[in-house]
């Protein structure tokens, strides 16, 4: 397998390399490093760019000139290693004022900080060269149904993205918002669940017009949801901004595990989708975005598997990349698409200009027992991917 290289826009979030391992369970198992430390080898191994949260950077009580000295120093190892600070967001989960929310919180004070907090983020986004802000709202949901307005809710959340949204365009700033849904985890249910719960608010939005996705592969399929399927909805909204690739084994705590090692299959078709595009490929429907990692290196893992895991993730990337071009490009494979009728299905069901009069009033021949008697070969047109990915 080829190694990576910067072309491939391959992208890790220093809180996941810099993970140390510690979970409810257990204190950590590595030492952490300081940020600047990860870029060289991240380089190194074929990575494109970083992401960071502001408190990956300094402590969330570092003093104004102690904050930005580290993000400089960050960026000076980043530039100097050739790598692009992509994207930043910001944490408003750990510390204990977050308990209820950043931005929902049922508490007004912890809002007024918690959105400010957001802001400065933005800043450290634009004056690092980043164009994608993630916004993932970890902590703001509920454990209880009763602790809420959930209206309410739903009106600060939307309050809390518009003022960024608005903030970033008064500034001038070349940045897009990224939402990131998760169903649950932190919080016993969090707000935006999925990637079509965040469709649905975005388009209530007054700046919606720079807000989309970033969604992540487990938290999809923590709610048994079809990560290609959302991915493919946010294409179609135009919204699908960035993405956060990982691995997930069915309805469990968030697993973080390195992309493909959950669902393989499924990890198959995410690439097709973001290497292929759609099979009638329309006008502007590919992502043309970051591949960003957010996993975690198992906390039973060394320095050593840091870098393991970190390659791994490319690694089964290309590898993917590799047989999903090749299925694609497989004649086999394109007569079965057609078998399938895939090709068909963009066919506008109307036929142009033809009215709905027009259309019921049209005396058209069906032979439902011949429809319903048709073969699709879907199975063996899945079959063929698995040949390409196993055979
Ligand atoms: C998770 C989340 C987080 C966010 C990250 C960006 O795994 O629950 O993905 O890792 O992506 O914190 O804010
Ligand atoms: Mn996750
Ligand atoms: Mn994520
Ligand atoms: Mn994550």
């Amino acid at each position: 397998m080829r190694k990576p290289t910067p072309e491939d826009k391959f992208s890790f979030g220093l809180w996941t390399v810099g993970w140390t391992g510690t979970d409810p369970f257990g204190t950590s198992t590595r030492p952490a490093l300081d940020p600047w430390e990860y870029s060289d080898k991240l380089a190194e191994l074929g990575a494109w760019g970083i992401t960071f949260h502001d408190n990956d950077v300094y402590p969330f009580d570092a003093p104004v000139d102690v904050a930005k000295g580290r993000v400089a120093q960050l960026r000076d190892a980043a530039a100097k290693a050739g790598l692009v600070i992509e994207m930043v967001t910001t944490n408003t989960f750990s510390h204990p004022c977050f308990k209820d929310g950043g931005l929902t919180a049922n508490d007004r004070s912890v809002r007024r900080f918690g959105l400010r907090k957001v802001l400065n983020a933005v800043d450290i986004a634009a004056e690092s060269g980043a164009t994608t802000f993630v916004m993932w709202g970890g902590r703001e949901g509920a454990e209880y149904d009763s602790s809420k307005d959930l209206y309410a809710a739903l009106d600060r959340y939307k309050e809390g993205l518009d003022t960024v949204a608005g903030y970033i365009k008064s500034q001038g700033y070349d940045l897009r918002i990224g939402l990131e849904p998760k169903p649950n985890e932190p919080r016993g249910d969090i707000f935006l669940p999925s990637i079509g719960h965040a469709l649905g608010l975005i388009a209530e939005l007054e700046h919606g017009d720079i807000v989309g996705l970033n969604p992540e592969t487990g938290h999809e399929q923590m709610a048994n949801l079809n990560y290609t399927h959302g991915l493919a909805q946010a294409l179609h909204a135009k919204k699908l901004f960035h993405i956060d690739l990982n691995g997930q084994k069915g309805l469990k705590y968030d697993q973080d595990l390195c992309f493909g090692h959950g669902d393989l299959l499924s990890a198959f078709f995410t690439v097709d989708l973001l290497v292929n595009g759609f099979p009638s490929d329309p006008e502007g429907s590919r992502y043309t975005g970051p591949i960003h990692f957010d996993y975690k290196p198992s906390r039973t893992e060394g320095m050593q598997g840091i870098w393991d895991s970190a390659k791994a993730n490319m690694e089964t990337y290309l590898m993917l990349a590799e047989k999903a071009r090749a299925f694609r490009a497989d004649p086999a494979v394109r007569q079965l698409m057609t078998d399938n009728g895939i090709f068909d299905s963009a066919v506008p069901t109307l036929a142009a200009g033809e009215s709905v009069a027009d259309f019921l009033a049209a005396d058209e021949p069906f032979d439902a027992d011949a429809a319903g008697a048709r073969e699709y070969r879907f199975v063996e047109l899945y079959q063929a991917a698995m040949r390409h990915l196993v055979g």
